[in-house]
Order: C-alpha cells, then sequence, then structure tokens
C-alpha cells in the first residue's frame, strides 16, 4: 500500500471508530497536519477547553499536550478524556509547582494568583483564575488597577501583561522552550526577506521580539486575523504547525514561518496510528485525584466566565 491508500484507510478506521465510541478529536492547531485534517475540531487552548465543555460526546480524544486534556477532564469528569500519547507533556506546565505557588501567596498575601492554562492542575488548584493567551490581557485589564498579581508560570507572557496593563506583577519564572527560540534577529531577518510582510507573534515569546511585531496574539487570534486582514503576507512568529491551518483557510495568502527552530517537539507525537490505537483500547485516560480536580475547576470555570464579559464587552 502507498502512502496515501494507508492514510485513506487509517482516516476511515478513525472515523468508523468515532462513530462507535460517539467520541470528537479535538486537535491543537501546533498539531501535525494530518491530526488536524481529521480533527472535529481545531482550535487554541481557549476555543479547546470551551469545546470540550460544551460537547454532547462521550469520549474526547485531546491531540494537544497534557495539561489540555487535563483541563477537558476537569470541566467535563462524565467524560471519557484521552490523551493519544502519555509523553505529549509541556514543560512550561512543569515548571511551576503547587509548593512554590503556596510560598510565594505566603510571601504576597494580597496578591491574585493568575495562572495561564499551560499548568498543571495541582497549579490551577492553588490559582483565583485562569488565563489562556487569548484572555490573559482581557482579563488583567479588567481587574481593578491596584490589584497586585501572582502571575504563573510563563514569564514572557506576564511581562507583556505587565507591560501593557502596569499592573504590579511577581512573576514566576516559567518559560516555553518553543518560543524562548525567537529572537529580534530572527524576526529583523525576516522582515528585511518580506518588507512587506506583517508580523503576527504569540506572547509566550520575548517582549525584545515582541517589540518587534505588528500582532501579538494567541494562535486562534492568528486565524482570525489572517483571516480578515487585507495583508497578503505574513510572518508568523509561533510554533511551525499553525502555518498548515493558516494557508489552508487562506490558500491566496503566503505565511512566512519566523524559523524551524520554533518547533514544539511535544506537540508533533502524536500521529494518525496513534488516534487508532487511543479509540480501540480507550487508552490513555486522563484522571487525577478528586479534591485536585474539583479545586482545579474554579480558577477554569472563572476564566469562562471573565471570557465571555470580554467578548460582549
Ligand atoms: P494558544 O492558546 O495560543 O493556542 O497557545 C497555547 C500554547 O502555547 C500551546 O502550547
Ligand atoms: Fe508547551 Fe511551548 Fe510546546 Fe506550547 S509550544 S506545548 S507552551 S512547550
Amino acid at each position: 500500500m502507498d502512502i496515501q491508500s494507508e492514510n485513506k484507510a487509517m482516516i476511515e478506521r478513525i472515523n468508523q471508530l468515532r462513530k462507535e465510541r460517539n467520541a470528537v478529536i479535538l486537535a491543537h492547531n501546533y498539531q501535525l497536519g494530518e491530526v488536524q485534517e481529521v480533527a472535529g475540531f481545531n482550535g487554541d487552548s481557549l476555543e479547546l477547553s470551551i469545546k470540550a465543555n460544551n460537547t454532547d460526546a462521550d469520549v474526547i480524544v485531546f491531540c494537544g499536550v497534557k495539561f489540555m486534556a487535563e483541563t477537558a477532564h476537569i470541566l467535563s469528569p462524565e467524560k471519557t478524556v484521552l490523551l493519544p500519547v502519555m509523553e505529549a507533556g509541556c514543560p512550561m506546565a512543569d515548571m511551576a509547582d503547587a509548593e512554590g505557588i503556596r510560598k510565594m501567596k505566603e510571601e504576597h498575601p494580597g496578591a491574585l494568583v493568575i495562572t495561564y492554562v499551560n499548568s498543571t492542575a495541582e497549579a490551577k488548584a492553588e490559582s483565583d483564575i485562569c488565563v489562556t493567551s487569548a484572555n490573559a490581557l482581557g482579563i488583567v485589564q479588567n481587574l481593578p488597577e491596584d490589584q497586585e498579581i501572582i502571575f504563573v508560570p510563563d514569564t514572557n507572557l506576564g511581562t507583556y501583561v505587565q507591560e501593557q496593563t502596569k499592573r504590579k506583577m511577581y512573576l514566576w519564572p516559567g518559560y516555553c522552550p518553543t518560543h524562548l527560540r525567537i529572537t529580534p534577529e530572527m524576526v529583523k531577518r525576516r522582515k528585511e526577506e518580506y518588507p512587506g510582510a506583517l508580523v503576527l507573534i504569540h506572547p509566550e515569546s520575548p517582549l525584545s521580539a515582541l517589540r518587534l511585531a505588528d500582532e501579538v496574539l494567541s494562535t486562534g487570534g492568528m486565524c482570525g486575523f489572517a483571516k480578515k486582514s487585507d495583508a497578503k503576507q505574513m510572518i508568523v512568529a509561533t510554533e511551525m504547525g499553525l502555518i498548515h491551518r493558516l494557508q489552508k483557510e487562506n490558500p491566496e495568502k503566503q505565511f512566512i514561518h519566523i524559523s524551524e527552530q520554533a518547533t514544539c517537539p511535544f506537540m508533533k507525537l502524536i500521529r494518525l496510528p496513534d488516534i487508532i490505537y487511543a479509540l480501540e483500547n480507550m487508552e490513555h485516560v486522563i484522571s487525577m485525584p478528586e479534591d485536585i480536580r474539583v479545586k482545579a475547576k474554579i480558577p477554569i470555570e472563572r476564566m469562562l466566565e471573565e471570557s465571555k464579559k470580554i467578548q460582549r464587552d
């Protein structure tokens, strides 16, 4: 069998299993093209958590990284959430631990703990509210001006939000190794190569690179912007997987990826055979201690509520 026929056979098997299990396949925008194509829904972290919360499927196959599948389980414990490859973790999520957050809370007793969804369930359980890259700015902007904030775990997103909102923020020193590789020199080089192109950048990137960009956006924000914009060329400074969706949705426009160094190996672990295996064997089921799940649900639900308010404003 050639590769195309093999892929076709795998897609047919996935479709059959998806029906049998009453399953929905959710894929993050950084997933491999073949996975994005087979998914019922593609999106950024916020869009995927809203979808996971609202679906009436019995099974959610989460094609992304572990914290995303955990968020789906935290919101919908009655559903079976499967992560096809258990090693698909997020190094940034593992950088913040509950004990360290408790220590920061002791040091800054009046501060609100705002935790990026790229975090463990234990970290979320210590938090007042979660944010994603799509709503962090809006949620912080809606807080009183004198509200102190402990921001966990992404120091780059935190620095950007601090600069934009002028709030007093205590930043956890975590980072995304993929976005940290995006340097101002890379942005300058691409701008020289494509002088007419707009630069879209993800806020997990360092502030020095953000300053050279036209738009700072979540991956979902980039998809929305690319559709609406009149620009014909865009330099995309985030993980390379997003190019697949951008190009598919806007075939008449050109998307230039910032650098092949901006690749997340963890987002590339899931392939079609893993989805088949997950649905055939109902593996790997995401679970956690119930007390942690219940505590972690509170800041996520607050985020979803606040996000609705931002959209209405
Ligand atoms: P988005 O929420 O913008 O998709 O980014 C999340 C992320 O970095 C996943 O690694
Ligand atoms: Fe984590 Fe960065 Fe990979 Fe996103 S791109 S999953 S933040 S390591």
